[in-house]
Formats: C-alpha cells, sequence, structure tokens
C-alpha cells in the first residue's frame, strides 16, 4: 500500500494488520520506563502504520499515563471528567443496560477545538465476551483516492466543526448525565485537506461526527459534498479492525486517521481508559 514503506526495526516487532493502516507492535512493555531509542522506533510504527497496537499490557492509569508523555503533551478530554485519582486518564465506559457507546460514529477526535488533538491512546480495561472492535479509517489514502479536480478545490475550503452536531452528542448523553455538565458549544475552522506536520503527507480532515459545513457555504450547501466525501472517506478497503482483549493498547493519529467503535454489545460491559494528546493547529 503506498506510503507504508514496511521498515526494518531493531528492537520492535512490527505486522500490519490490514492493506490501509494498522499494525500490532510486539516486544514492548509500556509498564516498564522505555529507552529514547525504543520510543522512536514505535513512533516510527505508528507514522507508518497510523494506528498500532500493543497486547498483553498491565497498565495502571498512572502507567497508562507515563507511558503516552513518551509520545506528546496529555491534555483533558473537553466536556468529560477524568478518574479522580489521575485527571488525565478519561474513563470510556458503556455499562450493560446502557444502549449508546460513547463516540459511536466514524471521527477524528475533537476537531472543533482550535488545536485538535494529535493522538490518543486507548487501553481496554473490561471488554464484552463479543463484539465492541473499532474501526480505524486512512485519511491519506482518502484524499489521494480523489480526482486532481476534487482535490484541486477541496485544498482551498475550510472545514467547520462543531460540538453539538446531532451524530454525536447523542453519543455523550449518559456520560454528560453523569457528570452534571452541560454540552458546551465550541466550533473550530481547519483546513479540510491538511498537511501532516511529521510526515508532510496530505490527508482529509473532516468528519461526519463534528463537520457541519465548509466555510463561506451554507449547510444545505455543503451537504452533498461532504455526504459523498463522509461515505468515500471510511470505504472498507481503506479501513482496518481491532477487536479487543483486556490489556490491548491503541495508540492512534488523529492527524491522519478516524476511528468508530462498533455498538454491538449491549448487555455487557466495555470498560476502557484513554489519555489524549495535545495537537497543533491544522494547516
Ligand atoms: C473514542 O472515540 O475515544 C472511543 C473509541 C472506542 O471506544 O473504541
Amino acid at each position: 500500500m503506498a506510503g507504508r514503506e514496511h521498515r526494518s526495526y531493531r528492537h520492535i516487532q512490527v505486522r500490519p494488520i490490514a492493506g490501509a493502516l494498522g499494525a500490532e507492535v510486539r516486544g514492548v512493555d509500556a509498564a516498564r520506563p522505555l529507552e529514547a531509542e525504543i520510543i522512536a522506533e514505535i513512533r516510527q510504527a505508528w507514522l507508518e502504520h497510523l494506528v498500532i497496537f500493543l497486547h498483553d499490557q498491565q497498565l495502571t492509569p498512572h502507567a497508562l499515563l507515563a507511558f503516552a508523555r513518551a509520545f506528546g503533551e496529555p491534555m483533558e478530554y473537553p466536556q468529560l471528567k477524568g478518574l479522580p485519582e489521575c485527571p488525565f486518564v478519561t474513563p470510556v465506559v458503556k455499562l450493560a443496560h446502557e444502549r449508546v457507546n460513547f463516540g459511536g460514529v466514524w471521527h477524528s477526535d475533537t476537531t472543533y477545538l482550535e488545536q485538535p488533538p494529535m493522538a490518543s491512546m486507548l487501553y481496554a480495561v473490561e471488554t464484552p465476551p463479543y463484539g465492541g472492535d473499532t474501526l480505524f479509517a486512512n485519511q491519506y489514502l482518502a484524499y489521494e483516492t480523489l480526482s486532481e479536480g476534487l482535490k484541486r478545490m477541496l485544498d482551498a475550503v475550510d472545514g467547520v466543526s462543531t460540538s453539538t452536531k446531532a451524530e454525536v452528542s447523542k453519543t455523550r448523553e449518559d456520560r454528560l448525565r453523569e457528570s452534571g455538565a452541560a454540552l458546551k458549544v465550541l466550533t473550530g475552522e481547519h483546513p479540510v485537506v491538511r498537511t501532516h506536520p511529521e510526515t508532510q503527507r496530505k490527508a482529509l480532515y473532516i468528519n461526519v461526527a463534528h463537520t457541519s459545513h465548509l466555510k463561506g457555504w451554507t449547510e444545505e450547501e455543503s451537504a452533498p459534498l461532504l455526504e459523498y466525501l463522509f461515505r468515500h472517506q471510511v470505504r472498507p478497503e481503506f479501513t482496518c479492525r481491532f477487536q479487543w482483549k483486556p490489556g490491548s493498547l491503541a495508540f492512534w493519529d488523529n492527524r491522519c486517521a478516524q476511528h468508530n467503535p462498533i455498538n454491538d454489545y449491549h448487555g455487557h460491559k466495555r470498560v476502557m481508559h484513554r489519555v489524549t494528546l495535545v495537537g497543533d493547529k491544522p494547516a
């Protein structure tokens, strides 16, 4: 697949899980302090594969946070409370009686912020007996497979993201009710096509959860083009699917990948711990 070089590593083993993106990384105990050379290899694998997965980890919230700090600066997740003992770690929970899963729609995290997060880490504490997988989609491929004419047009347009689109706010209701917080209205404007600051590759940077319209266009005018792009950017051949077990850790790059947790495990509990890492202003 274009752009995935499958380089060799000295300290870690990297195995792609799909043609488009996603790789398992072995040979890392994320609970221990890691040498700079190993961190650099993990970062390289992450940049190459967009989302990486570690298995059989044993991470307390503080250990998860320490591992995340090796790659960036943790931030609080807007509108949600972190764990009291470790506020930068946000629980992502669906209880057995709940019907809605948190963030259960294709998205890149919180693109309505002026500086949306670079990356997120999600650690599985308790998983259902089946289901609850997470899908990821490669947004470099989504951009690269558009026609030259559409690329040229999109290269010059900004997208407007809002925290209040119904697609996503309904997935937050249980957690907001629990924390007693009201949904804040946040709005961000970013290029529809962003250049990744580390790889210098262009990626499509809109998403059905948060992008409401194109800047300078009405919502009605934007809708047909956005609907086409929302469908295009998650074509099955751009995706991978990850099946969680307790101790699995996923680390994804929000600048070039989207994700979508599947809500197919009603009657069972799923508990994840999440750390979000500060990003730059998309350009
Ligand atoms: C999220 O968007 O952070 C949730 C991902 C998941 O639960 O798999």
